[in-house]
């Protein structure tokens, strides 16, 4: 693989990829690196959200009944752009829009891959300088080329995906991806405005001692959740409890701690979201293969697979728990154990 100085590039790593797909002629490739440069011109808006007037609300609400932050709108409209210009990809849905998008041009109908994404995730914390991301999803198309993508494109199965990645705009801004063989980071050298290879292989401790969830749920959570966080807390000094609770709000920035250090993240049912707070397709499968691919494990802590769920709709959401193997598999028990009337 191609590399100057020992800084090997996102691109330069992509290019050296590829010829792991034999039959890949480079489309997947050029995708990627539009998203890429998608997410540098992200990181310098995001950067300079402090000094210009960009936030706060846009005005609009979005289709999840949400305020839309202008970041939100920002990124939503670059990677679209990004996106249609990688002349690759026929077709996204992303969180911003009710519908999937589609294109008249012929370029982009020629394209054999469709995209799911977050534009903007964690965005509560945009006013407050604290870690947000962009969530994407690669699927084959499955209608055929030369026409407009269709909404059965997108409701594949997680299995389904060609790549998947986020990039993180926290302390520095990181790109990271998989295309099912393995897991990579990439870190923004800002000073030459170049993506480069820092966390190589990633893999994620089988346990940790980190437990992320919005606490503030609590009384509204399953009995086993309950149980479950209760357990974390406990004092026993052999499994290393009680476990630190860490929470950003930030999916994105949950999950990359959680990844580097072990832990589990959960965003079980509520009595509000009887499926969860967050979007199988854009949110939970791109994730939930990270996850797996470093080593990890996702479920929706009924014992089902993120990735084997059929999705039914474009902004279906689904319970998600998330992080080390053994800790996804302890909550699950717990889940199992108090809450087997659960559908
Ligand atoms: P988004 O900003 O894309 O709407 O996503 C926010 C999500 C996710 O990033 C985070 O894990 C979760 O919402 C936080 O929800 P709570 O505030 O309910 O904990
Ligand atoms: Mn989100
Ligand atoms: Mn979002």
């Amino acid at each position: 693989m191609l590399s100057f100085n020992n800084v090997t590039t996102l691109n330069e790593f992509i290019i050296g990829r590829q010829s792991e797909f034999p039959y890949a002629k480079g489309e997947l490739s050029r995708l990627l690196s539009h998203i890429g440069i998608a997410a540098k011109i992200v990181h310098r808006e995001v950067n300079k959200a402090g000094l210009v007037d960009i936030l706060g609300e846009a005005g609009q609400v979005n289709i999840q009944g949400e305020s839309q932050k202008k970041l939100d709108v920002f990124a939503d409209e670059h990677f679209i752009g990004a996106l249609k210009a990688s002349g690759e990809c026929c077709g996204i849905a992303s969180e911003e829009n009710q519908d999937i998008i589609t294109f008249e041009e012929e370029l982009a109908n020629d394209g054999k891959y469709i995209v799911t994404m977050d534009p903007l995730d964690g965005s509560s914390n945009i006013d407050v300088n604290v870690s947000i991301g962009t969530i994407f999803a690669i699927y084959r198309r499955l209608s055929p080329v030369g026409h407009k993508a269709k909404i059965d494109d997108f409701l594949q199965k997680g299995t389904k995906q060609v790549a998947a990645g986020y990039v993180i705009y926290g302390s520095s801004t990181m790109m990271v991806y998989t295309t099912g063989r393995g897991v990579n980071g990439f870190t923004l050298d800002p000073s030459i405005g170049e993506f480069c290879l820092s966390h190589r292989d990633i893999t994620t401790p089988h346990s940790g001692t980190i437990y992320s969830v919005n606490e503030g749920n609590y009384f509204k959570f399953p009995e086993g959740v309950k149980k479950y966080i209760k357990y974390c807390q406990e004092n026993d000094t052999e499994t290393k409890r009680p476990y630190t609770s860490r929470y950003i709000g930030s999916l994105v920035a949950d999950f990359h701690r959680n990844l580097l250090k072990g832990g589990i993240f959960l965003y079980p049912s509520t009595a509000s979201y009887t499926d969860g707070k967050l979007r199988l397709l854009y949110e939970c499968n791109p994730i939930a293969f990270l996850a797996e691919q470093s080593g990890g494990k996702a479920t929706d802590g009924k014992g089902n697979r993120i990735l084997d769920i059929k999705p039914e709709s474009l902004h279906q959401r689904v319970p998600f728990y998330v992080g080390s193997r053994q800790m996804v598999n302890q909550a699950e028990e717990f889940i199992k154990k108090y809450d087997s009337n659960l559908d």
